[in-house]
């Protein structure tokens, strides 16, 4: 779970959120708003492409507006998602698998896992945003798990992706339907965009990742150009190292393609330099992307989550599991129904690189921090919907003892246990039914600056229409302060 994110700015936006004055909070809300309505219509433009060129046999669209705005009565029959693979997929040689009338995109994951799917929702936003199928790689055991340990997991083994395509109306194709890797490993020669390199200052190469090994892709790197790359404050956003949206989406068309196309790097494999591939248009690294900024997921605006991954709903198999979790941790049958819980996400570990001087005590938020959250959120349940909730069930990477004692002292405060899910599972549940447990909260609480309790807030707002907050830390009583985001 270690976060790749840009760390720095917790520090450097409290000081900026002190000074920021009502005029430039409601001037930056306005402009949230204006992104808004202009992505919207991008969105729509998107879907009229696809009833152009469908890649669908028959599709619903929220986008017409000519005649009944009322969505309950618009409901369509569930569009099939036409087929973008060709029969002989997986090939051995991926070309065999792609049909030469459609586009695709892809991109490789490098991180921990909840910025890895956070970089797949970058992916398939810019698949929306250039008409192109994405071809999702699995996701990497790097950062969570001993190297060895586990192995790929695919993005469909985690997140439904026939209801995803369904709701989303586009395809979505995974590396492992593409090429066959499993026998005879062949390789494959590729043109990508080289996009880290420009967007950063301090390695002069394109991001590392293990999947073009995994899948034999022997790449050949473009630089992309440097005004892809967001420079420093941009709007009130932290945009280190950030490129946007449709910057890179304008080098996916042969305009702007051809005009930027300089000599590529050799590849490592066989030495050959590639320009970036026409059909499967393919970018090393797509973590640091946003519309107008970084760091876009905090924000209510993102695009990406609101067109991509609040259609990325966990498997049932997942969600099943997630709930028995909860069952058993409280103390219920497991053909019981599952009970309204407040999650709570508790990330400690490497975060106390950002303490400075201060001790770990002084730093995180105590206990007594989340436990003045819960009741204020208890509250906002009870009056939202009428329903009393009993239950926390807390998340975290803490193995203090004494924290967790802290914890278990507070009557309805359970946590899953994970003793058993590595040797029953494997090495990759204990973080997936932790990300599903806090989606299902009926309120969530999260640790400031977590992309995992990022996404999770996401989800408790969207899918359960729960109230959430971020618990601030980094010195004593942070979390007591007034803030704006
Ligand atoms: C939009 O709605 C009108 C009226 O219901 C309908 O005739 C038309 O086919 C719809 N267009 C699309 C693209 O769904
Ligand atoms: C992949 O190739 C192997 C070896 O040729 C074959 O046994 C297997 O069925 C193939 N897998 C798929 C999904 O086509």
């Amino acid at each position: 779970m270690k976060s790749d994110r840009q760390l720095v700015p917790d520090v450097v936006l409290k000081r900026h959120r002190r000074t920021a004055s009502a005029g430039q909070i409601l001037r930056r809300s306005r402009f949230g708003v204006f992104v808004g309505i202009a992505l919207v219509i991008v969105f729509c433009l998107g879907a009229g492409w696809r009833f152009r060129e469908p890649l669908f046999e028959s599709v619903g669209s929220s986008c017409n507006s000519s005649a009944d705005t009322n969505l309950a009565d618009t409901q369509v029959s569930a569009p099939t998602v036409r087929n973008v693979l060709r029969e002989t997929a997986p090939a051995v040689h991926f070309r065999d698998a792609l049909r030469p009338d459609t586009k695709y995109i892809t991109s490789w994951p490098s991180a921990g896992w909840t910025n890895d799917v956070m970089t797949y929702f970058n992916l398939i936003y810019l698949g929306l945003l250039t008409e192109r199928a994405p071809i999702i790689p699995p996701f990497t055991p790097t950062h969570v798990l001993e190297k060895g340990s586990a192995s790929e997991v695919d993005f469909g083994q985690v997140f439904d992706l026939p209801r995803m395509q369904r709701d989303m109306g586009i395809p979505i194709v995974e590396w492992s339907q593409v090429k066959n890797i499993s026998a005879d490993k062949q390789i494959d020669e590729l043109g990508c965009w080289n996009v880290w390199e420009v967007s950063q200052d301090s390695e002069k190469h394109p991001r590392d990742s293990w999947i073009p090994q995994a899948y034999s892709l022997d790449i050949s790197y473009t630089t992309a150009p440097k005004w892809v790359r967001f420079s420093g404050w941009n709007g009130g956003h932290w945009a280190h190292r950030h490129t946007s949206f449709w910057s890179l989406a304008r080098l996916g068309f042969s305009d702007t393609r051809n005009q930027n196309l300089i000599t590529p790097l050799p590849s490592p494999k066989h030495g050959v330099s590639l320009p970036p591939d026409e059909q499967l248009l393919c970018f090393d690294y797509l973590y640091y992307v946003g519309s107008q900024g970084g760091d876009e997921y905090d924000w209510d605006f993102a695009p990406a989550w609101r067109f991509v991954g609040k259609y990325a709903h966990f498997t049932p198999a997942i969600v099943d599991l997630a709930n028995a979790y909860v069952k058993k941790a409280i103390g219920i049958p497991e053909d019981a129904p599952t009970p309204p819980y407040i999650s709570i996400h508790v990330r400690h570990h490497d975060f106390k690189a950002l303490c400075g001087s201060y001790t770990l005590q002084e730093c995180y938020a105590p206990v007594s921090a989340y436990a003045k959250r819960v009741e204020e959120q208890k509250a906002k349940v009870l009056e939202r919907t009428g329903v009393t909730v009993e239950h926390v069930v807390v998340t975290s990477d803490e193995t203090d003892p004494d924290w967790w004692a802290e914890v278990f002292a507070h009557e309805g405060w359970v946590t899953p246990d994970h003793s058993q899910t590595m040797a029953r599972y494997g090495a990759w549940y204990p973080v997936f039914i932790d990300a599903a447990i806090q989606a299902g909260g009926a309120a969530f609480l999260g640790t400031w600056s977590s992309t995992m309790s990022r996404l999770a807030a996401r989800r408790v707002e969207d899918w359960q229409h729960g109230p959430t907050h971020m618990v601030r830390w980094g010195h004593p009583g942070a979390d007591d302060e007034e803030y704006t985001l």
